[in-house]
């Protein structure tokens, strides 16, 4: 199955561009944008804890599942998961984890783009807005913006071109080059800004917020937001890794010579690197929170808020300032790619020119983005909601929170239950057997009872 298929759409062309492909695609705005903001929300130091928790038991585990099925299958994850299905005698439900996947990278991707949108205008504004900025000239700065549905409109619209422009090239010509430049230089803009709260005075109030653990403040919303945004932050249960698990061959380049190459340390890498730059964020920002006086809890403008009012302040700050808003979009770039990649894939798999498929799924993800530009102005009012949240809120919880794990959770139960064993462990390649044994344990058990638990205590039934 493999062979046939695979120059239909590309394969890597070493384990270092995997990791670069499959880190481009973690590294994102969750990682910037949102987890300092959903930490401020909920409180700081216990939501670190089972975020970091869930990783490790839910995440990684999950994350080698989906590149191993995906290597095994060859083909986007909707017919993966058809082709693999068959092949363990398994039914056809589980082809479902393909088609739900596809959903919810197209829901995600939809208010991914409007997102990285304001990141865009602040590249723009970056220069001109934020000289002398005060908290209050910040804040207005970013209550404009998102008053305006044109700019907004205009800004999603850009950033969507660019996302399917990428897919519609091909993986391989587009990200590869881009993310060999834009990844080490986000981390470096990192420590940047890193070293700069250090010297705000209210470093290790920032620290404290983030790591001091308060058992009293770990609402069941709380919990399920940390295992959602942990499967969300790793790119995992919907199929994105999976489709690019899909273009690693059996053997690949590792320094220069063919080897055949192990998923569970490759994986590890992308993990680690996702964790850091997500911590490292949430160090750079709430020491800027504190030193300014403003609110952890300030939602989805924590970014848009704190950075340029340090930035003002700051040396060269115009200029860092501006590179760092560009990087969080190329960051975002290499995300949104991988949310259409998958559909894509498939209309490809069934026959459709890779552009064609490109535009008609840009231009949908463009039309269904619209409502989350509305929510913040023309449909924010309280008459717009459901369930108190208004379009973008609804449409986030709902693939974050519910849609990702379960598809995680069905995607451990396939991997760990339906599948073969010896099928998984050939295609792994683990060096390490213990190693493997522990992982076949969590996958089969730990990680399905967390997910599990996590969901029946959010809807009130533990
Ligand atoms: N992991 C990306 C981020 O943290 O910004 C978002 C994302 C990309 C989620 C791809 C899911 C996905 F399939």
């Amino acid at each position: 199955m493999n062979k046939e298929i695979k120059p239909l759409h590309g394969v890597w062309a070493s384990r270092w561009v995997f990791i670069l492909a499959a880190t481009g695609s973690a590294v994102g705005l969750g990682n910037i944008w949102k987890f300092p903001y959903i930490t401020g929300e909920y409180g700081g130091g216990a939501f670190v804890l089972v975020y970091l928790a869930c990783i490790l038991v839910i995440g990684i585990p999950v994350m080698t599942a989906e590149v191993m099925l995906g290597r095994r299958g060859g083909l986007s994850p909707i017919h993966t998961m058809q082709a693999l299905a068959k092949q363990a005698q398994g039914r056809r439900f589980w082809s479902l984890i393909g088609y739900m996947g596809a959903l919810a990278g197209f829901l995600i991707l939809s208010f991914y783009s409007v997102i990285a949108g304001w990141a865009l205008y602040y590249v723009f504004k970056m220069p001109t807005a934020f000289t002398d900025a005060t908290a209050e000239s910040v804040d207005a700065v970013y209550k404009g913006l998102l008053a305006d549905p044109a700019t907004l409109t205009g800004m999603h619209f850009i950033f969507m071109v660019l996302s399917m422009g990428v897919v519609a090239f091909g993986v391989n010509r587009g990200l590869e080059r881009m993310v060999r430049i834009v990844m080490p230089l986000l981390f470096v803009l990192l420590a940047v800004l890193l070293g700069y709260a250090t010297t705000t005075g209210h470093f290790s109030e920032g620290l404290a917020f983030l790591f001091t653990f308060e058992p009293e403040k770990l609402t069941a919303e709380a919990v399920i937001v940390a295992m959602g945004h942990s499967f969300f932050t790793l790119s995992l249960g919907l199929g994105a890794i999976m489709a690019y698990g899909a273009y690693m061959p059996k053997e690949m380049m590792v320094g220069g010579v063919r080897k055949p190459v192990s998923i569970g340390s490759t994986v590890l890498i992308i993990a680690l690197l996702d964790t850091l730059v997500a911590l490292v964020a949430g160090m750079a920002i709430f020491p800027i929170v504190f030193a300014n006086g403003l609110e952890p809890a300030a939602g989805p403008g924590l970014m848009f808020v704190t950075l340029p009012l340090a930035f003002s302040q700051m040396p060269m700050g115009i200029l860092f300032g501006t590179l760092f808003f560009v990087l969080v979009v190329f960051a975002a770039w290499s995300s949104s790619i991988s949310l259409g990649e998958p559909l894509v894939a498939w209309l490809v798999e069934r026959g459709w020119k890779r552009v064609r498929a490109s535009i008609l799924i840009g231009v949908l993800a463009f039309i269904l983005g619209m409502g989350t530009v509305f929510s913040f102005n023309l449909y924010s009012g309280e008459e717009y909601q459901l369930f108190g949240r208004n379009f973008f809120e609804l449409v986030e919880f709902l693939t974050t929170n519910i849609m990702l794990p379960l598809g995680g959770l069905l995607i451990a139960i396939f991997a760990g239950w339906v599948m073969k064993e010896t099928h998984a462990r050939k295609e792994l390649m683990m060096k390490n057997f213990k190693v493997y044994l522990v992982w076949r344990a969590v996958l089969r058990i730990l990680a399905p009872l967390a997910i599990a638990v996590v969901f029946l205590h959010a809807f009130g039934i533990i």
